[in-house]
């Protein structure tokens, strides 16, 4: 595939990407993101893909933006190449983006998966934010999207403590969808991305868009945008498979148009 810190591949219509620097935990240098996010792009204009998954090799989901390339850095420095610009390119990616974590997803890692839509952790997983530790803060919007998934004041705790997030914990607290153990966490990954990839494309994407504004939106704007979605369905084919499936009582065959 080209990629230096990542590879990719495509198996029954769901796109996989793994973070490849096991022996620095998948630690995420500046060419690693751009590739994760080409990666994501890719898949996103690539019909075979339906859903795309990003694990990661060896024991670590991502330890962290990688400290070495940026322990000398100053502000000019990071203004002048604007790598944030790139991480902002994730939320642009229409089709289902899943995570699945071992290990540690801490720092920019945790920021990854925080950009993901949904989240599966094996039982050794664990979150944090421990910029707090080495002098700075999350900078891929981990402030931001902490704060609006667990409130303000758990938020604080996490961000000032730097204190790790533990996989069962996580799921208390709806960071993430489900627990699974570490022997079974890439086979159930598929799994579920492989479902995911027999639901109706178009459904899953108009919904995805509608669920993110419900984020930004107020109720009144979000209910409005998400009714347009729902007419647009009505010009795709698929909902007419899909109805005349569960009039005929077969299943429906979709074709993402
Ligand atoms: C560079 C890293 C790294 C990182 C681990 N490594 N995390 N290198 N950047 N973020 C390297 C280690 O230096 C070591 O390399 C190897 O990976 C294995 O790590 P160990 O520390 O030996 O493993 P362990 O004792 O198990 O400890 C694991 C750990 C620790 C608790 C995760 O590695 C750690 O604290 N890492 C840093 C976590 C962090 O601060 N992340 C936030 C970064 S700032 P060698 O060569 O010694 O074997 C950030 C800002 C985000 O993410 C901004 C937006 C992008």
């Amino acid at each position: 595939s080209g990629f230096e810190f990542i590879s990719t591949s495509v198996n029954d219509q769901v796109g996989s990407i793994i973070l490849n620097r096991p022996k620095v935990l998948n630690a995420l240098n500046r060419k690693m993101v751009s590739e994760i996010v080409v990666a994501m792009e890719t898949f996103d204009q690539n019909e075979d893909v339906r859903v795309i998954l990003v694990t990661g090799e060896g024991r670590a989901f991502a330890a962290g933006a990688d400290i070495d390339e940026m322990a000398e850095d100053g502000s000019i420095d990071f203004e002048l190449l604007n790598q944030f610009a790139e991480w902002d390119r994730i939320a642009l990616v229409k089709k289902p983006i899943i995570c699945a974590v071992q290990g540690f997803a801490l720092g920019g890692g945790f920021e990854l998966v925080l950009a993901c839509d949904m989240v599966l952790a094996a039982e050794d997983a664990e979150f944090g934010f421990p910029e707090v530790n080495i002098g700075v803060m999350p900078g891929a919007g981990g402030t931001q999207r902490l704060t609006k998934l667990l409130g303000r004041t758990q938020a604080l705790q996490y961000l000032w403590t730097g204190d790790r997030i533990t996989a069962k914990e996580a799921e208390a607290k709806g960071i993430i969808n489900k627990l699974i153990s570490p022997e079974l966490l890439k086979d159930e990954a598929e799994k579920f991305a492989k479902r995911l990839s027999k639901q109706a494309p178009l459904s899953l994407r108009m919904i995805k868009e509608s669920v993110n504004k419900a984020v930004d939106y107020s109720l009144y704007e979000g209910m409005q945008f998400e009714r347009k979605n729902f007419y647009l369905l009505f010009s795709s084919e698929d909902q007419k498979e899909g109805m005349n499936a569960f009039i005929e009582k077969r299943r429906p065959k979709f074709k993402g148009k």
